[in-house]
């Protein structure tokens, strides 16, 4: 495999040095889109939030700041990400934040305890998709949000021939998906260059 190659395969699980190195650079390459699909949402005071395949931490950060007296929280598969992540929210750590290894196939959380759900750049790499999704409505609470962001988009075949085990859907393929797991009033949200959101609730 090329260097380059396994460097972009760190997208998926991200370890060791190349790992840290992904991560880095996945904090500031996914603010825009982000900072664009959290702008979607009408963020409240006091949610309780999660966010899924959390990397470097970046949006739990975001998180934090857009709802007052706010909790949050942050789940990764990869240890390396989970290690940033606490770092980068190191202030407010066990407090406010609180990041564990873990997957998105069983989450270690409670029926119906978050207002609100993200998943940004990691739906590519969840095996059993409609599980997944099963298993974010139940730990949703009714009326809670769940809302993906997204760049790398159905027939888009660049990144999926780069990063080993990568899936990308179209916007039209993960509603469906969202409605099978019971989701209502999903929308998608489309911005250039090829950002997509898809916002669904739990009813
Ligand atoms: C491309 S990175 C995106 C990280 C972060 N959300 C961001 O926007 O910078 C994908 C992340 O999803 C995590 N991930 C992959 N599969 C996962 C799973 N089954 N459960 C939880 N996290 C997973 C990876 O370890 C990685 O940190």
């Amino acid at each position: 495999m090329g260097l380059l190659k396994s460097f972009f395969s760190q997208c998926a699980r991200p370890e060791g040095f190349l790992g840290r190195v992904m991560l880095w650079f996945m904090n500031f390459g996914h603010a825009p889109l982000t900072n664009w699909g959290l702008g979607l949402i009408e963020m409240r005071d006091k949610w309780t939030m999660l966010d899924i395949g959390c990397g470097g931490g970046a949006t739990i950060k975001r998180l934090l700041k857009s709802s007052k007296n706010a909790q949050v929280y942050g789940i990764d598969i990869s240890e390396e990400s989970v290690a940033k992540a606490q770092k980068v929210n190191a202030e407010a750590l066990n407090k406010q934040v609180f990041v564990c290894q873990g997957s998105v196939e069983k989450l270690p959380y409670k029926d119906g305890m978050f207002d609100l759900v993200t998943a940004v750049e990691t739906v590519y790499f969840w095996t059993n998709l409609p599980d997944c999704l099963q298993e974010v409505y139940r730990i949703l609470k009714s009326g809670g949000l769940f809302a993906i962001m997204m760049e790398v988009i159905g027939s888009d075949s660049m990144w999926t021939n780069v990063v080993e085990g990568m899936t990308a859907y179209s916007p039209e393929e993960l509603k469906t998906m969202l409605s099978d797991a019971g989701f209502i009033q999903m929308e998608i949200y489309r911005k250039k260059p090829s950002y997509a959101a898809i916002i669904g609730v739990k009813p």
